[in-house]
């Protein structure tokens, strides 16, 4: 009987019969064991293919928001790098250069007042970035208190209750209370005096989302730290700001110069975003940059010294593919802030006119319009009794569409939405198949007695 593990997903046990390609022999080999010997390379690599056919179109997943677009030339690149590994520096000087090239030019994209003074790194993706940032707001606040004298074992976090999963698992391995705003009617974010209004003496930071990973939507960051302006001018705590801009940090930049949300705002200690989702690099990639060194606490930077050279690292890993930095200096090279500015403007343009058609379709109502992000989220109106977001997630799924369907966290889980993802390399073309698709599909389930699907088992993950 083959060994699997409890909680994996659900599959055939039995071994795996291998149908012989041609003139092979036919064999049967474990499924979930280590077989005892080899097989032939093309063999091993015809069932992993094969099995991974079943897997859907990363083109057509609509709720990623991670690059499944990148040039060959970039793709060719990290060929070239793939067994490099980014914490070998000193093996790897021009890759390590090249990270601290990358650190620099978002520090002046994000507008520090000193971008050679800023601090970053490299990390595995948002989430990653988003610890380390924690852990520096948590360390400074700690330090504070302890200078002056109080207690400093009840930190805790304010943000809205719409923050990615990555805030959570901050919150729960590195002990800070989290502290989640509510939404609240048409509020599907944080809100300035909601925010403030949770803020103490134990606050080590507000985190603000540019934008929001359920409908795309930017919170207002500029109004969050005058409110906190407030809160200190009248004698309250000085709380730092933190902007997870695991999205929007790659956007606004280029499509919103005039909005006021990163380091032109004192208050903005660090800001995080996922290289491999609008920074455009296939998964693998975040980075996350302090305003300056005062931001990040010294002792929170280890120095490494047996790679064969005095190294200041800070990350939770250790070891990390060399190949997906080399990626982003090389959009950064390519692309130039025209560039970047052009495909961002051109996934706006989709997600614009994916909405504005999906509004005038009939049965769906937006939330969002993907005027921010290039995200949005609809709703099947209450009228429509017939079915649900969860019959028309099922039925795209027929043509292959991967589009997520889930529930609202508090204070409005009454509301069940459908999110787009609109990313590079998704075509106005690809958006008229999908509106023509979703069109035929609604005339089918309006057949329907009644809503057929629900939530999924265990819920769509954001
Ligand atoms: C706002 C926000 N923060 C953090 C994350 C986590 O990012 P990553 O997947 O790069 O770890 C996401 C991912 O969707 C996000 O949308």
């Amino acid at each position: 009987m083959a060994l699997k593990h409890p909680g994996g997903p659900t599959g055939p046990d039995r071994d795996v019969p291998v149908n012989p390609l041609y003139t092979r022999d036919d064999i049967q080999i474990p499924r979930h064991q280590m077989p005892e010997g080899e097989i032939e390379p093309d063999t091993a690599f015809q069932i992993v293919h094969d099995e991974l056919m079943l897997d859907g179109n990363a083109r057509l997943n609509m709720a990623t928001f991670v690059t499944t677009y990148m040039e060959p030339q970039a793709g060719a690149l990290m060929a070239e790098c793939r067994d490099k590994n980014m914490i070998d520096k000193d093996e790897y000087p021009q890759t390590a250069i090249m990270e601290l090239r990358c650190v620099s030019i978002l520090a002046d994209l994000w507008s520090a007042p000193d971008a050679e003074r800023a601090m970053g790194c490299s990390t595995t993706g948002s989430s990653e970035a988003c610890m380390l940032a924690g852990l520096a707001l948590k360390r400074r606040w700690q330090q504070r208190r302890k200078a002056a004298g109080l207690p400093y074992d009840k930190p805790n976090l304010v943000m809205g209750v719409n923050v990615q999963v990555c805030w959570e698992k901050f919150a729960n391995y590195f002990e800070v209370e989290p502290r989640y705003v509510p939404m609240q009617g048409d509020r599907f974010h944080l809100g300035a005096p909601e925010a403030v209004a949770l803020c103490d003496e134990n606050t080590i930071g507000v985190v603000a989302i540019l934008g929001s990973t359920f409908d795309g939507s930017y919170e207002p960051v500029e109004e969050i730290c005058a409110a906190l302006d407030t809160l200190h001018a009248g004698g309250g705590p000085d709380v730092p700001v933190h902007v997870d801009g695991a999205s929007g940090a790659m956007i606004a930049p280029f499509l919103d110069p005039d909005l006021v949300w990163d380091f032109r705002l004192p208050r903005v200690a660090s800001i995080n975003t996922s290289g491999h989702k609008y920074g455009l690099v296939y998964p693998g990639v975040g980075w996350v940059v302090w305003r300056d060194d005062e931001a990040l606490p010294k002792e929170l930077v280890f120095r490494v010294n047996y790679l064969g050279g005095e190294m200041p690292t800070f990350a939770l890993n250790f070891s990390r593919p060399g190949a997906q930095v080399i990626a982003q200096y090389y959009n950064f090279l390519r692309l130039g802030r025209e560039g970047y500015r052009r495909v961002q403007q051109n996934c706006r343009n989709v997600a614009t006119y994916l909405s504005a058609h999906i509004a005038e379709q009939g049965p769906f109502e937006l939330l969002t319009k993907g005027d921010e992000l290039p995200v949005f989220a609809f709703k099947v109106r209450a009228e429509e009794t017939r079915f649900n977001v969860f019959d028309v997630a099922r039925g795209l799924r027929e043509r292959g569409w991967l589009l997520p369907a889930y529930t609202f966290p508090a204070e409005r889980t009454d509301l069940e939405v459908m999110r787009v993802v609109v990313r590079n390399g998704f075509s106005h073309d690809l958006a008229d198949v999908l509106l023509e698709d979703l069109r035929r599909l609604c005339e089918r389930l309006k057949e329907q007695p009644h809503p057929m699907a629900g939530p999924a088992a265990g819920g769509f993950h954001h």
